[in-house]
C-alpha cells in the first residue's frame, strides 16, 4: 500500500500504454490516502478523498487501469456497473449493496492474510484429521510397545499424506457446514442473518446425511476451509475488514454515463436513472451503511467513476453528483503508435497470448515486426472508418489474420509459422477498405 505515485505509475506502465494523466491522478489519489493514514486521528477525519471521474471513449483502458490497480494494491476494491442499479423500490440491486460488496471483498483479503499467517496450524489440523481417518485408533489399554509402534505408524502416515501419496485413497468425512455464508449482498443484512441461522440449524439436524466419501485430495481442501473457520477468529476478521474498507476501500463505478440523462434523449429515458444518481449521493458523500458484519461509514471510501460519455456529458449528471467527482481526467483515444505499443510492450500482450495458445499445438508463431505495424495500422484505420472501439479492435483484427493457422494448426505441427506483413494485408485489405464488410467482420 505504501508505494509512491511513481512506483504505481511504473507498475501500470507495464500493462497500460499512454494515458499518463489518468495514471498519475489515480496514483496520487492512492498516495494521498496513505499519507492521511499517517496523521493524527483528528486530522484524518478532516481529510476527505477526492473522487475521480475518468472520461474516455470505449476500449482505451479505463477498466484496464482499475483492474490492474486492484490486483496490485491489496486494498479492498470492487468494480461495479452503475447501470445495474435501480432506485430503491424498483426491482434490481439497490445502491447500498455496492458498499456491502466492498466489505465482502475486504473480508476476503483479511482472511487470506490470516490464513497465510496461520498456515502451519491449519495444515496440521488438516493432516491430523486425515491421518485419523486412515489409521484406525489404537484400542485403549494397549501395551507401551504397541503405543510406540502406533506412534511410528502415525508419523509415517503423516509423511505420506503430506507427500500426496495417499491422495487417491477414499475416506469418509463429515462435511460440517459451520460456515454457511450468504453473501447475497442485495439482501438486507437482517434477512441475510436470518437465512444464515436457518441453514445452521439445518446442517446440524442433517449431520448424518452430511457424511460423504471423498478422496484424500478433496478432503484436504474441504478440511482447509473447515480449519480456517475453526481456528481463525471471525469476529476479529470482520472488525478489521470493516475498518480497512472504511479507510482504504475503493469503489470503481464503471459505465456512469449510462445513468446520466442527456438532454437529447430526455423523455424517452428510464426515470429511475436519475433516482439511482440520487441514491448514489449519500454514499459518495459519506453515510453509514449497515452490513451483515457491522456498520460501515463511507466517508473515506474512494470512488473512481468512469464512462465514455458519448451520448451524454458529465454535465448531464445531476449537479450534486458532478460536484462529488472533483478530479476529472480524460483518456486519449488510441493512435496507431499506441496500438503498436499495446501489441508489443504490454505484459501478456495479445501476441504473447496467441503464441502461447498455438504453442500448445506445437506451432511456433512468429510475428514479423512489419506485420505488427501493419496490424496496428489496419486496426487504427478500421477504427477511423467505422466505430472507434479502441484496443478492442486489435482482437478482431488479429483473430481474422490468424483464422486459418488457428483452425488448421495440426498441419503446422513442429513448424514455425511466420506472420508477414503480406499475409496481414492479404487477409485484411479488402475487408478494411470495404465499409460494409468491415462493419460485419472486424
Ligand atoms: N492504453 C491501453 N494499453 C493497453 N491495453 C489497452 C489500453 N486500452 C485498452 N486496452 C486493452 O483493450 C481492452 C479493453 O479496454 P478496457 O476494458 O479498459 O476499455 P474501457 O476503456 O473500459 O472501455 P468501455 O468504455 O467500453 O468500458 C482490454 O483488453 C485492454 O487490455
Ligand atoms: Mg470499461
Amino acid at each position: 500500500m505504501n508505494l509512491t505515485p511513481k512506483e504505481i505509475v511504473e507498475y501500470l506502465d507495464k500493462y497500460v500504454i499512454s494515458q499518463n494523466d489518468a495514471k498519475k491522478t489515480i496514483a496520487l489519489a492512492l498516495r494521498t490516502r496513505y499519507r492521511r493514514m499517517q496523521l493524527s486521528e483528528e486530522l484524518q477525519d478532516e481529510i476527505m478523498p477526492k473522487n475521480i471521474l475518468m472520461i474516455g471513449s470505449t476500449g482505451v483502458g479505463k477498466t484496464e487501469i482499475s483492474r490492474r490497480l486492484a490486483k496490485m494494491m491489496k486494498v479492498p476494491f470492487i468494480k461495479v456497473e452503475a447501470s445495474k442499479y435501480t432506485e430503491v423500490g424498483f426491482v434490481g440491486r439497490d445502491v447500498e449493496s455496492m458498499v456491502r460488496d466492498l466489505v465482502v471483498s475486504s473480508i476476503a483479503i483479511v482472511k487470506a492474510e490470516k490464513e497465510e499467517k496461520n498456515r502451519e496450524k491449519i495444515e496440521n489440523y488438516v493432516i491430523n484429521k486425515i491421518v485419523e481417518k486412515l489409521l484406525p485408533p489404537l484400542p485403549s489399554g494397549a501395551s507401551e510397545s504397541k503405543q510406540d509402534d502406533y506412534q511410528r505408524l502415525l508419523e509415517a502416515m503423516e509423511k505420506r499424506v503430506i507427500a500426496g501419496e495417499m491422495d487417491d485413497k477414499i475416506i469418509e468425512l463429515e462435511i460440517q457446514k459451520i460456515h454457511v455464508e450468504f453473501n447475497d449482498t442485495n439482501l438486507p443484512p437482517e434477512m441475510a442473518k436470518v437465512q444464515e441461522s436457518f441453514s445452521k440449524v439445518f446442517s446440524q439436524m442433517n449431520k448424518e446425511d452430511n457424511k460423504q466419501e471423498v478422496t484424500v485430495k478433496d478432503a484436504k481442501s474441504i478440511l482447509k476451509t473447515e480449519a480456517s473457520a475453526k481456528l481463525l477468529d471471525s469476529t476479529n476478521i470482520n472488525a478489521e475488514a470493516l475498518k480497512r474498507a472504511e479507510d482504504g476501500g475503493i469503489i470503481f463505478l464503471d459505465e456512469i454515463d449510462k445513468i446520466a440523462v442527456s438532454e437529447k434523449s430526455q423523455g424517452r429515458n428510464d426515470p429511475s436513472k436519475e433516482g439511482v444518481q440520487r441514491d448514489l449521493l449519500p454514499i459518495v458523500e459519506g453515510s453509514s451503511v449497515t452490513t451483515k458484519y457491522g456498520v460501515i461509514n463511507t466517508d473515506h471510501i474512494l470512488f473512481i467513476a468512469a464512462g465514455a460519455f458519448h451520448v451524454s456529458k458529465p454535465s448531464d449528471l445531476i449537479p450534486e453528483l458532478q460536484g462529488r467527482f472533483p478530479l476529472r481526467v480524460e483518456l486519449e483515444s488510441l493512435t496507431e503508435d499506441t496500438l503498436y505499443k499495446i501489441l508489443t510492450q504490454t505484459k501478456n500482450s495479445l501476441l504473447n497470448q496467441y503464441e502461447a495458445l498455438l504453442s500448445v499445438e506445437g506451432v511456433k508463431l512468429v510475428f514479423e515486426d512489419a506485420a505488427i505495424h501493419a496490424i496496428a495500422k489496419l486496426a487504427h484505420r478500421t477504427n477511423e472508418l467505422t466505430e472507434d472501439i479502441g484496443a478492442r479492435r486489435l482482437h478482431t483484427v488479429i483473430e481474422k489474420v490468424l483464422e486459418e493457422v488457428s483452425f488448421s494448426a495440426d498441419e503446422y505441427k513442429d513448424e514455425e509459422f511466420i506472420i508477414t506483413s503480406e499475409l496481414v494485408h492479404e487477409k485484411l485489405d479488402v475487408v478494411v477498405e470495404n465499409d460494409d464488410l468491415s462493419r460485419y467482420i472486424l
